[in-house]
């Protein structure tokens, strides 16, 4: 836990120094040492300084500082000085609010709460560290400081609660826990929760979503989250994410290598949830409802298995030929719902959906396609605010073929080549003409050799903050 305040700790700090010829005199080194700290990017250089513990982050040059590397300084500068077992510090940002303005706060209370986040995991013993955390701000005064610290701080705990829920293993999590987690956690920040279990999802017609979630003897849910905060706007942003709590394969079963992952598969349910937590918390002048279908995929005589055809919500027929693509099956009932029941007018849909995208795209960038280019483009700009990578691929037509079936209205796979790309076509078979994008977090959501500085083993919170944003960048001012 990190409690923030606004007022100075003297005995240790964090400053950050920009690049140049004089950065060593900000760390009162000689001349003659001055090769010892330029403020290169990412240089991180200790010492005491009036009887106080200070450790110096080199920013690098102002113009080639984005969101990402701002939060990988920020985070390795805090790693540094509670290495030192300093739980008490300050951190002076007056250096990058006379650059940034307001928009720094969030890089640097982002960097130093998932730079300092690990999972406590279940242990017998409590592991858990408390921080202390004083801002420094000489360009704002202590109540607009306040207010930007705790908006960053919302944002940075949204992806802190889609980290934990990744982390959780997946016997502490079925999707009825789940369900009752997320209620617990969004109801007080302002959201409305509803949870639909498996006979109200049978009225429903959501034939997907059972087929898989009734695999396991923990049933499936529809866990639907609404935030309402501009009653004048017509659009309502629906966010859409993959709940699979356990992905065995089914049937079509992992291998020994695989199934040593079962637990993470809902890593795009826990980033729609975060990211509305962070947007009620802030209470934007935005409309959006979060939508997950969560299940557990498991072999069972209760399991679909391939052969069989499915009836999605929307009437579609789904030709099963392999129980592992379970993903765009429970995903195609939560859209049909999204867009039928919840009436959204934008969609968004996140997933740890294919394999594939880790073979394009590595654990640096998510894949994502849509059929809207200047959706897209709206959602690039709120990534960047984010410090995230996508990178879009083509869902040119000559693909559409991999999905015709000779039994049914479409199959749940294509063949062995353009695996992201099917499972996107798949999805858009769903999103009956909204604005939509696909963002395929497999590669992002988790990681084992995090290679940003603010991460660590486990889930990242990948996707959090660009939804937020994205939300944000949304909000209409209506006037009465
Ligand atoms: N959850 C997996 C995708 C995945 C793979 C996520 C690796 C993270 C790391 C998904 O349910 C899956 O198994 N997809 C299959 C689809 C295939 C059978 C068409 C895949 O990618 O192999
Ligand atoms: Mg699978
Ligand atoms: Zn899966």
């Amino acid at each position: 836990m990190i409690t923030w305040k606004n007022e100075i700790f003297l005995p240790a700090q964090i400053k950050f120094v920009w690049e140049g010829d004089t950065a060593y005199q900000a760390a009162d080194l000689r001349e003659e040492n001055k090769h010892l700290f330029g403020g290169e990017f990412s240089k991180i250089f200790s010492t005491v300084k009036d009887n106080c513990f200070v450790v110096f982050a080199g920013m690098g040059k102002e113009e080639k500082l984005d969101g990402r590397k701002f939060k990988n300084v920020v985070a390795k500068a805090a790693r540094t000085i509670t290495s030192y077992n300093i739980d008490e510090f300050s951190v002076d940002i007056s250096a990058l609010t006379k650059t940034f303005d307001d928009k720094a706060y969030f890089d640097v209370v982002a960097g130093v709460e998932l730079g300092l986040y690990r999972y406590q995991g279940i242990h017998q013993t409590n592991q858990q560290k408390d921080y202390t955390v004083s801002v420094v701000d000489e360009n704002n005064n202590s109540e607009k400081s306040a207010e930007y610290i705790a908006k960053a701080k919302s944002i940075a705990d949204g992806m802190i609660l889609t980290r934990e829920w990744i982390n959780t293993p997946g016997n502490y999590l079925t999707p009825e826990i789940f369900a009752q987690d997320i209620t617990e956690k969004l109801t007080p920040a302002g959201v409305e929760v509803s949870v639909l279990c498996p006979d109200q999802l049978k009225e429903k017609g959501m034939g997907a979503l059972l087929a898989v979630g009734n695999s396991s003897d923990n049933k499936p849910r529809l866990i639907v989250m609404k935030y309402t905060g501009n009653k004048h706007s017509d659009k309502v942003y629906g966010y859409v994410g993959k709940g699979v709590t356990v992905d065995t394969g089914g049937y079509s079963l992992k291998n020994s290598a695989g199934l040593m992952y079962t637990k993470g598969d809902m890593g795009g349910a826990a980033a729609v949830a975060g990211a509305i937590y962070a947007i009620a918390k802030n209470k934007l002048s935005v409309n959006v409802v979060a939508v997950i279908p969560a299940a557990e995929n498991r072999l069972s005589n209760q399991s679909h298995i391939p052969g069989d055809v499915v009836t999605s919500m929307n009437g579609k027929t789904i030709e099963i030929l392999n129980t592992d693509a379970e993903g765009r099956l429970i995903l195609a009932d939560a859209i049909t719902y999204a867009v039928r029941e919840a009436k959204v007018t934008h969609l968004v849909d996140v997933a740890t959906l294919t394999g594939a995208v880790v073979g394009a795209l590595g654990t640096v960038a998510a894949g994502c396609t849509t059929n809207d280019e200047d959706y897209l483009n709206d959602f690039y700009g709120a990534a960047k605010e984010a410090g995230e990578r996508y990178w879009q691929l083509p869902l040119f037509e000559e693909y559409e073929e991999m999905l015709k079936s000779k039994v049914a209205d479409l199959k749940n796979m294509g063949g062995p080549n353009a695996g992201t790309i099917a499972a996107a076509l798949f999805l858009r078979e769903f999103v009956e003409d909204k604005p939509w994008i696909h963002l395929d977090i497999a590669g992002t959501s988790q990681t084992e050799a995090p290679s940003n500085d603010y991460h660590c083993f486990g889930g990242t919170g990948f996707a959090t903050p660009s939804l937020y944003f994205l939300a944000e960048r949304n909000q209409e001012f209506i006037e009465q």
